[in-house]
């Protein structure tokens, strides 16, 4: 907080921040959702508010308290998200996707809760694909010289496939991280290496989310217009 306040480098610039994890329902009572817990998107939020952002947390499913300072907009499902982000979007200097956004939703949604048959085996779950939203914004920037960070989680080749990544969303930053031993869900810590579609390749080593989150500013700053 302390760097922040003596650095308000975001002064005067809106900063959009997606946290947490999609959940896609079936019925009134379950979804299809995944792990992640916001805390990295809400440390996104907290330091650029810190750095003097005016700053729209668009946040699915994270359970966490609302930041004081910080325009904080809850969303349930992807197509939700995508019209939160978008919306914000518009008028917005950065826009950073920490969220973890479901990649497929059920195809249909029963308005009654699914149950048992007798002696039946139950129905396949049929699955549609969930609009690219870090896709769509990189592609469009709805203000010039907007700039536009993803998040990848990856295993194996993790830089080469961050790289694959970086090209194929079209955005000027990804944070990857490796998942494996010291996994990122929900832990306080994260460990990462941002690649910039300039080619650059900044490690983070392990650390606070606060920490990365400060990395990821101090390298947005240099590219806004
Ligand atoms: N993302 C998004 N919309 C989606 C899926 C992902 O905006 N439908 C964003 C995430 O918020 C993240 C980035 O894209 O910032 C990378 O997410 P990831 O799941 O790693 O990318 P995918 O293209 O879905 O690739 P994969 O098949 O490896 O899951
Ligand atoms: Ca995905």
């Amino acid at each position: 907080l302390a760097r922040g306040a003596a650095r308000p480098d975001l002064a005067g610039r809106h900063v959009v921040v997606s946290a947490g994890g999609t959940r896609e329902p079936l019925d009134p009572v379950r979804f299809l959702g995944n792990r992640s817990s916001g805390k990295q998107g809400y440390a996104l939020a907290r330091t650029a508010a810190a750095r003097g952002a005016r700053v729209t947390l668009v946040a699915a499913n994270t359970g966490l308290p609302d930041l004081a300072g910080v325009d904080v907009v809850q969303v349930g499902t992807a197509v939700q998200l995508r019209e939160a982000v978008l919306k914000a979007a518009s008028d917005a200097d950065a826009v950073v996707m920490a969220a973890a956004v479901a990649d497929f939703r059920p195809a249909t949604y029963a308005t009654g809760k699914i149950k048992k048959k007798d002696g039946q085996e139950p129905e396949a779950i049929v699955l549609v694909r969930n609009p690219d939203i870090l896709a769509e914004i990189s592609a469009d920037r709805p203000r010039p010289g907007q700039v536009v960070v993803g998040f990848a989680a990856e295993t194996d080749d993790v830089l080469a496939n961050g790289r694959t990544k970086l090209a194929r969303k079209g955005c000027d930053l990804l944070v990857v991280n490796e998942v494996g031993e010291r996994r990122t869900f929900g832990s306080e810590e994260n460990e990462a290496v941002v690649l910039g579609a300039d080619g650059s390749e900044i490690p983070v080593p392990y650390g606070p989310k606060e920490a990365l989150a400060e990395t990821v500013w101090d390298l947005v700053v240099p590219r806004l217009g």
